[in-house]
């Protein structure tokens, strides 16, 4: 707990738990900085285990109390007593235990120190957080990380009202209300019988189960972007989409230094001054987020596709974090970089928002994680999308069909031929950066990106969600 008295801190107090993810992280802390700049007391916490990389990374993280707007944000990390989260099955159920002894602590710590939790707050995969605030009599929500099509898929499996693959029939389509046809791999892949991580659907759809004991379910898309499934959904359950939260001009702007923190579990590279020194719409930005590591096969197809290709790229070769990678680090062909020479150019992380914000990036090659996407579309750059598993899947399925802003590459691991070869990568590549169906894509992307900006400014949308949440707050304030 910082030095301020609480009697010097703003109210209400808001806590939010993050499960230890980059993809997770992200949006909470979003929040966290959009609630701030209404004038609240933000207290963002997440396991020890990625706390320390994120203290590595960003040197202004501090659990003093720091103006944000209005109201004020702080971290508090606590010890999920292990240093290995490499099984990832162990490691859910590990932190449930740790964070049920942890958390209640925590927060009673805040309520002798003056600064009790009005609410808390969290993301998918620990739901166990929801049965904390219920014992503790402290009102929850949700934050959905994800998009509400994927939602409404989780949703519709958990309570059996449509049917869905089976190990009798594992490629049956789905259709859901108010959604496009999804054929079974563009299904949630945690959902398919033949997933390798069916630890994750159990966290995911541990949400669904205590979805009745949260205020509301808060989610980072927006009406415009997701309307029909969003209409739907409402109907069934309390969704307040408030997204895209990263474009909110208030998460982007605000009166103290601040604005810069990040969670980042990585310092970043500094690739503008290369970017600035390419011309407009020339590059493609390359990366595959936080988790996904693709095979060294798929990654030599990746570098050759590029060369023949001959377009510039900013190509983001995340070394092994732990979690579900492989231990060993990507290596390029022999002679890649000198071939390429400052056509392209390489590094371990990047500043994504502000890369895909660059006038020279022409489009995106992406895995579709949700945060990817949303940054995609609010920066207006269409994508060339390969999905991996998960609601990655779905996104693609959305980004290409639906919103109409990407060529897609592959299908994800329920696909056969599961290697992009590098004539196909090449041939996308060309396909994105010049010609028709580029023009068309970047065009419906603009549009994109302005029905975003309507969502989150003032009297948007988002905002009028938003808005929603914090009467609620006010109103069980004590
Ligand atoms: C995970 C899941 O994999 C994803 O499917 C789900 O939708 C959210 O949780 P992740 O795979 O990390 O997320 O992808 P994504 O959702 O795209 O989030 C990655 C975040 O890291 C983005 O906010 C992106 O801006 C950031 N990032 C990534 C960087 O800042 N720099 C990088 O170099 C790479």
């Amino acid at each position: 707990m910082g030095s301020a008295s609480c009697n010097d801190l703003p109210r209400p107090h808001v806590f939010l738990v993050s499960f230890p993810g980059q993809g997770h992280l992200n949006p909470l802390l979003r929040l966290g900085k959009l609630l701030a700049s209404k004038g609240l007391l933000v207290t963002l916490s997440a396991p020890e285990l990625i706390g320390a990389k994120i203290r590595k990374a960003n040197s202004n993280i501090s659990d003093q109390p720091t103006r944000f707007g209005n109201g004020m944000i702080r971290f508090e990390f606590f010890d999920d007593e292990t240093q290995d989260s490499s099984d990832g099955d162990w490691y859910t159920s590990h932190l449930e235990l740790i964070g049920k002894k942890k958390l209640p602590q925590m927060l009673k710590k805040q309520e002798e120190e003056g600064c009790s939790v009005s609410c808390l707050v969290y993301n998918s995969f620990i739901p166990w957080v929801c049965d904390v605030a219920e014992s503790l009599n402290i009102p929850s929500a949700v934050l959905w990380v994800q998009s509400c099509a994927s939602f409404s898929a989780y949703y519709h499996y958990y309570h059996g009202l449509v049917p869905f693959p089976t190990k009798a029939q594992p490629e049956i389509d789905v259709q859901l209300p108010s959604m496009p046809l999804l054929k079974y791999d563009e299904v949630p892949s945690f959902l398919h019988p033949s997933t390798p991580y069916p630890f994750l659907r159990m966290a995911i759809l541990g949400v669904f189960k205590n979805l009745p004991k949260n205020m509301c379910i808060l989610m980072d898309t927006f009406e415009e972007l997701e309307n029909d499934v969003i209409n739907y959904m409402s109907n069934l359950c309390p969704i307040k989409p408030i997204g895209p939260l990263f474009s909110n001009p208030k998460v982007l702007s605000s009166n103290s230094s601040s604005s810069s923190v990040s969670v980042d579990i990585l310092k970043a590279d500094d690739c503008m001054a290369w970017l600035d020194s390419k011309p407009n719409s020339s590059v493609v930005y390359i990366s595959f987020g936080s988790v996904v590591f693709l095979k060294q096969e798929q990654v030599d197809e990746i570098a050759y596709g590029l060369l023949n290709s001959g377009v510039s790229f900013l190509w983001v070769m995340r070394p092994p974090t732990g979690g579900l990678d492989s231990k060993t680090g990507h290596v390029l062909p022999d002679g890649f970089l000198e071939k390429v020479g400052d056509n392209g150019k390489i590094v371990q992380w990047s500043p994504q928002q502000e890369a895909l914000a660059h006038p020279s990036v022409a489009c995106f090659m992406t895995h579709c994680g949700w945060n990817s996407t949303l940054e995609a579309l609010a920066c207006a750059v269409p994508v060339l999308a390969f999905p991996q598993w998960g609601d990655q899947v779905t996104d693609a399925k959305y980004l290409v069909d639906e919103f109409k802003v990407g060529i897609r590459m592959c299908r994800g691991d329920l696909a056969e031929n599961k290697i992009v070869v590098k004539e196909e990568v090449e041939r996308c590549l060309l396909e994105a950066t010049s010609g028709p169906k580029a023009a068309e894509i970047k065009e419906n992307a603009l549009k994109w990106k302005k029905k975003a900006e309507e969502a989150v400014v003032d009297g948007g949308s988002s905002d009028r969600n938003m808005q929603f949440f914090l009467d609620q707050l006010t109103f069980e304030e004590p």
